[in-house]
């Protein structure tokens, strides 16, 4: 699968079938976790996969009581190891760079399941503590979030995202014509492409509703026409037979 269309594709899933996971796609969802990039490629992080159905009730009830992830055959539970983190890069490493790498990791293993035809969901409404007391947390770690994975009952479309010209700035935090003093006006080339590309999607749009719009108007008249072309080839082939 290309990653493009992962990318695109993949979906949090809440509902899924009541449908046992491979363990080699298990295993493979895992190490597409282990192999995420990591800060000082300390991958200072543990993913306690969890299959037990007691164990998935009480990280449910840990989790703001969202018992839809009961219903998920497999649980990956992601841990961070903050000590390391402190050791190399202070109190940054362990309250911004722990959470981010769990994060890259949480991401890969979301693309990998989706790629393997699985449905996932990443939960980090948790009640930490509780996450740790279910998997014997054994201490220095603090429990990121949970990754419910199994096969999906549901294929939800995508959820509203933000147009690129709200949330994609070039150079500076700034909108459009806002830039006092550093680039009055417009911030030319990106905006242009952006504005280009908007410009052309909404070209093909016309262009294709057009298409569908004569197609439809002309039918019946093209249906007529046809007809008409049929019967004359016709008989001019008869005209000749006689000849
Ligand atoms: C940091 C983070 C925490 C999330 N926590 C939860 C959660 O506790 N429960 C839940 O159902 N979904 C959770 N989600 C999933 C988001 O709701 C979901 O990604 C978002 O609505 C966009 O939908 P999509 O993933 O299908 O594109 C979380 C996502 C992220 C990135």
């Amino acid at each position: 699968m290309d990653v493009f269309e992962a990318m695109r594709d993949r979906r949090s899933i809440r509902k899924y079938l009541d449908l046992p996971v491979e363990w080699d796609k298990v295993g493979s969802v895992v190490d597409a976790g282990r192999i995420a990039p990591s800060s000082g490629n300390l991958q200072t992080w543990k993913f306690i996969v969890v299959r037990s159905a007691e164990k998935r009730k009480a990280l449910a009830e840990a989790s703001a009581q969202q018992y839809w992830m009961e219903q998920a055959p497999v649980h990956i539970v992601i841990l961070g190891v903050l000590n390391k983190h402190e050791r190399f890069f202070g109190q940054r490493g362990k309250d911004l760079y722990a959470v981010q790498d769990c994060a890259m990791a949480a991401m890969q293993m979301m693309l990998a399941a989706h790629a393997l035809g699985l449905g996932s969901c990443f939960v980090s409404a948790i009640n930490e503590e509780r996450v740790g007391q279910i998997v014997l947390m054994r201490g220095g770690e603090r429990p990121m979030g949970i990754l419910t994975l199994g096969y999906a009952a549901e294929h939800p479309s995508m959820p509203l995202r933000y147009r690129i010209e709200n949330v994609a700035y070039l150079e500076v935090d700034a909108g459009l014509a806002y830039v006092q003093g550093y680039a009055p006006g417009r911030i030319a080339d990106f905006d242009d492409s952006v504005t280009n590309w908007r410009f052309a999607e909404r070209g093909i749009n016309y262009v294709r509703q057009a298409a569908e719009d004569i197609d439809k108007l002309t039918k019946e008249k093209r249906k007529g026409l046809f007809h008409k072309l049929v019967a004359k080839a016709k008989s001019k082939v008869t005209a000749k037979g006689k000849e």
